[in-house]
């Protein structure tokens, strides 16, 4: 196998800066720019111990693709001989180790050993000399047995050191500020603020460590662990990554990850190796216990476990650590892979249940999601389910659980606040419905399997609202072709009617239709009457379009229905909606593979003539409508040329967005007069726009300013 380069440099006006690249929710696919190269996140950096080096950091760099590792600098420092060897080599030949090199400052040893006997300034300007990458200042660590006054002290000492830590830190070296605060969720959100906030000649930290938390994962304190995490997330600024200090136990990742850690930290692969354990994605393995691998990785192929026993006890550890650390990489690399096909939360379920421990934190987070309470962890988890892509292509496995994954949250939010009861009916007269129609008993495609029902019921009397039951439950028919609904999998029984009057009324009120009289029905295969069956596909066609542009692009109805006057459709051999015009001229088209819309840049234009709402600006707050038009994102003059002719809105050329722009969903980019610059897909979200200096932010789909170029 051919070695791995060395790292190139980033450019130095990068230094620091986060990008976020692909995000499922909370979680995403970042990359750190730093001296020694970029990091992708979600990553674990391995601990080094510089006097016992279980895994060499040069093998570490070439054969298992680690970016960036994480040392001691009080270690260093302690040590004569380290200490010269680092000031006068720098730490990367002392390490050998080509990528960026973090260093802890010494604070894990006050809380071990009880004190340490170097100074908050000298040990940051220890790390700089060293050339450390991203060095850590010395916070005070917080012990969940603290008392409240001694943990509000340790959030005070760690705030009161932050700027002078920076000021030492200088330039070069970008810096991790450490939030502490215990298990009370309101100083862990104070520390947040106040270490967000630090800054000193323009600079504040680059990465925002949580600290004081191994105790909590000695103990297996789950519970506690992630409410500290969700209540740091509240006030944390969202362009800088966020580390589990210590946490390294790939059963905690993809927990850990759905709710938006980006850096794992630990010795925990050598560790456990010297002890005879294994690690897997679910629990450690004791070598003693069994007969075979568990899991297989490159470093035990060709090995048994019996063989792996009676090695001698070095070469022993050696292995086992490098198993351990190919389990720790290719289960990050699940989870990258999982944010990539927005499967992160699907993941963290099913490794839910890796432990009773951690089930009871999975599941105290899904009531949180349920039912978020008012306080920062409250703050969270609201803005995890506004940043989560509602729309999945694919598959949804149906399951207990399917109602808590943030995106079906999502959906069914929208679907609550955004829909409306048509205004008008197929045969054009208008006034409130006279019944709603349930149609049950049949899966999807629902336009196949219940259409002609639905078109009989309907010229029967026009005034109908027709819903579908699903086992998540019931949904108007203009969003049949809407996932997670139309993609939900699981065996043919799911789709038996299976709800009450009761239930249903329930959801219907929701709906604001619980008053009017309801008929359920399970369609019948052969429906006679269908010489009123163009007409009423027509307007079944618009209201689906309508309602589409209602849920997914915050349009009011009234303009979803200006914007279809005369609609007129094209349609695949499947009967599928392909491209929906308005006055001959396309406008958009409906999404095969999640139901949402692509718009056209005619419909963009349209989208944007009739959003009547100020242009955003950040700093101002948003619009408190349930319609508040086409999110939009204005973009800088500077910008304006380049994204009129279709490259992407990048981060630092954006001056406002709408607070209701959703990843994932259309948007379209004005420039500070309100005209139309392009349309596309946004990354990030509002608040992340706000932050944010690189990377994409807008994937823009069509320039509006092309035919001029
Ligand atoms: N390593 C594990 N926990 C901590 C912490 O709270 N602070 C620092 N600096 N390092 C740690």
């Amino acid at each position: 196998m051919a070695a791995r380069n060395d790292p190139e440099p980033c450019r130095e006006q990068y230094w620091g800066l986060f990008e976020i690249t692909h995000r499922d929710g909370a979680a995403r696919i970042g990359r750190l720019h730093s001296k020694h190269g970029a990091i992708t996140t979600p990553m674990l950096l391995p601990v080094i111990n510089p006097n016992l080096r279980t895994i060499e950091p040069r093998e570490m760099w070439e054969k298992f693709g680690i970016e960036a590792l994480i040392t001691n600098s009080y270690v260093i420092w302690k040590h004569e001989d380290l200490r010269t060897t680092a000031l006068s080599d720098g730490i990367h030949s002392l390490l050998d180790f080509p990528g960026a090199v973090v260093t802890d400052s010494g604070t894990f040893q006050s809380y071990v050993y009880g004190d340490v006997e170097v100074g908050p300034e000298e040990i940051v300007t220890f790390q700089r000399d060293m050339g450390v990458d991203i060095g850590t200042m010395l916070d005070v660590f917080g012990r969940p047995d603290m008392s409240r006054e001694e943990l509000e002290g340790a959030v005070e000492e760690t705030a009161d050191r932050a700027e002078p830590s920076l000021a030492v830190a200088g330039s070069e070296m970008l810096l991790n500020g450490p939030i502490q605060g215990g298990t009370h969720a309101d100083l862990r959100a104070q520390s947040s603020l106040l270490m967000g906030s630090s800054e000193s000649e323009g600079r504040g930290f680059a990465v925002h460590p949580i600290g004081g938390i191994v105790p909590l994962m000695e103990q297996q304190r789950y519970r506690e662990l992630f409410e500290i995490l969700l209540a740091s997330k509240s006030n944390l600024p969202p362009d800088r990554p966020v580390h589990f200090f210590g946490c390294g136990h790939p059963m905690l990742f993809p927990m850990a990850i759905a709710l938006g850690v980006d850096l794992f930290d630990s010795a925990a692969y050598a560790i456990f190796a010297r002890d005879d354990r294994l690690l897997t994605p679910e629990g450690t393995v004791k070598l003693g216990d069994i007969q075979e691998w568990p899991f297989n990785s490159h470093a035990l192929f060709g090995t048994t476990p019996q063989g792996v026993r009676e090695m001698e006890r070095d070469e022993r550890s050696v292995i086992l650590a490098k198993h351990n650390l190919e389990v720790t990489q290719s289960e990050l690399a699940r989870c990258r892979e999982s944010i990539r096909n927005g499967t992160i939360w699907e993941l963290a379920e099913k490794r839910s249940h890796a432990s009773p421990y951690l089930r009871d934190a999975f599941l105290w987070v899904q009531e949180q999601l349920d039912d978020p309470d008012d306080g920062p962890v409250g703050d969270s988890v609201l803005r995890m389910i506004a940043s989560t892509n509602p729309l999945r292509g694919g598959g949804e496995g149906f399951g207990d659980e399917i109602e808590s994954r943030p995106h079906i949250l999502h959906i069914q939010a929208l679907l609550a606040t955004r829909w409306r009861v048509p205004g008008s009916w197929w045969d054009s007269t208008t006034g409130p419905p006279e019944r709603v129609l349930l149609i049950e008993g049949v899966p999807p495609p629902w336009r196949i399997s219940a259409l002609g029902s639905v078109i009989e019921h309907l010229v029967e009397e026009p005034r109908t609202v027709v819903m579908i039951s699903t086992p998540i439950g019931p949904i108007p028919f203009s969003i049949e072709d809407v996932s997670p609904w139309c993609h939900l999998t699981g065996p043919r029984g799911i789709w038996d009617p299976i709800f009450d009057d009761q239930e249903i009324l329930e959801v219907l009120e929701e709906f604001g239709i619980s008053d009017v009289p309801l008929i359920r029905a399970i369609p019948r295969d052969e429906v006679e009457d269908q010489t009123k069956a163009a007409e009423v596909r027509a307007w079944l066609d618009r209201c689906s379009v309508v309602d589409k542009l209602a849920l997914l692009c915050a349009i009011n109805p009234s303009d979803g229905c200006k914007m279809t006057e005369g609609m007129t459709s094209r349609k695949s051999r499947t009967d599928r909606l392909v491209n929906v015009n308005s006055g001959g001229k396309h406008i958009l088209s409906p999404r095969l593979t999640d139901g949402g819309v692509s718009l056209t840049t005619h419909g963009a234009s349209i989208a944007n003539c009739l959003n009547h709402f100020p242009v955003p600006e950040f700093g101002t707050s948003g619009e408190d409508s349930d319609f508040p038009g086409i999110p939009r994102v204005c973009i800088i003059d500077d910008a304006v040329p380049f994204v009129g002719k279709g490259r992407n809105v990048m981060h630092g050329y954006i001056s406002g967005a709408d607070s209701h722009l959703t990843p994932g969903q259309p948007c379209i980019v004005i420039d500070s007069t309100g005209a139309l610059i392009a349309h596309g897909i946004p990354i990030t979200t509002h608040l992340e726009m706000s932050y944010l200096r690189k990377g994409v932010a807008v994937k823009v789909r069509e320039g509006a300013l092309k035919q001029d170029s």
